[in-house]
């Protein structure tokens, strides 16, 4: 069992399968084309499926694959058959643009649950937040998914001067379509220029949308990074991660490993072990995976925001976030 220090067990993993993307969202990677990691650099099918079995076997009930975008990583398939064969639920984050290309494996593999990032029902909005001219084709998936009968959550980067306008057409969506929207706080990663004053809050949209909407409180997931709302009658639900004004740290159950084979103890944490390096020494990886959870910090979420105030997003000590995997 991995327990830390606080008396958290962590039985959730997120996977990052590549550090490439075909979209170039501001927020998640650096303004200047980043360095993709060589083929070489990254995990193997074989290497993702040894690390995963070993966590597994530490007790890991849930794995989540992310990127970058993880469907543009070619070996998709086959890792995602690889992994299914564990006893563990199997989810991915991804962007949508390729879903529709996997959906006969996924659901052959039991994958029945995906969030799906987007950030825009506008398509120009969509375009300059993406760099991609390909709204169209993410909706189009995403409706398509849910006739195929996936649960899906949708995450929406809650930028300032951007989701004001769209939180109420977003809240709109969930009459109609069993959707689940999660509006997240902006978070600083390196080289993403993140300002206190790019944040909306969870309480700010909450105001917004009770203008608007008679509201509910629902109970929260065990571990959810969201806090979830409802407006009566409606097909689907939305949600706040709030991050930056309300962390959510007392309750972690995750640990990342980089498409290089890092291990992170937290989305925030610069300590880093590297498992890829180790096995690939041929020497046991499970020393290094206790002591990263011992390791653990107890809170660094929601500290953030005024020491980020006075700081420079180049001065974050973290990979950028298409370099973590969310
Ligand atoms: P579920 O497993 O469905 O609860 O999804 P998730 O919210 O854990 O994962 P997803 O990849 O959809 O990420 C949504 C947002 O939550 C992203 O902005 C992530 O960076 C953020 N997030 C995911 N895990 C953590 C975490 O442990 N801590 C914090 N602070 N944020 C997280
Ligand atoms: N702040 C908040 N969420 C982010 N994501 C990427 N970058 C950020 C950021 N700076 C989200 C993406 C994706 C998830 C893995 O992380 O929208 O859905
Ligand atoms: Fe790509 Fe997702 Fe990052 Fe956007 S948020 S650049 S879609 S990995």
């Amino acid at each position: 069992m991995l327990k830390d220090q606080h008396n958290r067990i962590h039985d959730y993993l997120r996977i990052s399968l590549t550090d490439s993307c075909n979209f170039r969202c501001a927020y998640c990677m650096p303004n200047e084309e980043i360095e993709v990691l060589p083929h070489s650099r990254l995990m193997s099918t074989e290497e993702i499926d040894q690390i995963a079995g070993i966590f597994v076997d530490q007790g890991i009930k849930k794995i989540r694959l992310t990127g970058g975008e993880p469907l543009v990583r070619k070996e998709f398939p086959e890792i995602l058959k690889k992994l299914s064969r564990y006893p563990t639920e199997l989810t991915m984050t991804t962007n949508g643009i390729l879903v529709h290309k996997h959906i006969a494996l996924m659901k052959e593999v039991g994958m029945r649950t995906l969030n799906v990032s987007l950030d825009s029902l506008n398509r120009n909005t969509f375009y300059k937040l993406t760099k991609r001219d390909q709204f169209d084709q993410v909706w189009t998936n995403i409706l398509l998914l849910l006739q195929e009968g996936f649960r899906i959550k949708i995450n929406a980067v809650a930028l300032n001067g951007i989701i004001e306008n769209e939180i109420l057409d977003f809240v709109a969506l969930t009459k109609k379509y069993p959707l689940h929207v999660r509006f997240i706080e902006f978070m600083p990663f390196a080289g993403n220029h993140w300002k206190v004053d790019k944040v909306i809050t969870a309480s700010q949209m909450l105001e917004m949308v009770k203008d608007k909407f008679e509201v509910v409180k629902l109970r929260d997931e065990p571990h959810a990074t969201a806090k979830k709302y409802k407006v009566p009658g409606h097909e689907g639900t939305f949600a706040f991660i709030t991050t930056m004004s309300e962390h959510f740290c007392g309750d972690c159950n995750r640990l990342r490993i980089t498409a290089d084979g890092k291990m992170k103890n937290c989305l925030f944490g610069k300590e880093e072990m590297d498992l890829l390096g180790t096995l690939r020494q041929g020497k046991d990886i499970l020393p290094l995976i206790k002591l990263s959870v011992k390791r653990k910090h107890a809170i660094l979420g929601g500290q953030f925001t005024s020491e980020y105030q006075k700081t420079k997003a180049e001065e974050i000590e973290n990979r950028s976030m298409i370099k973590i995997g969310g």
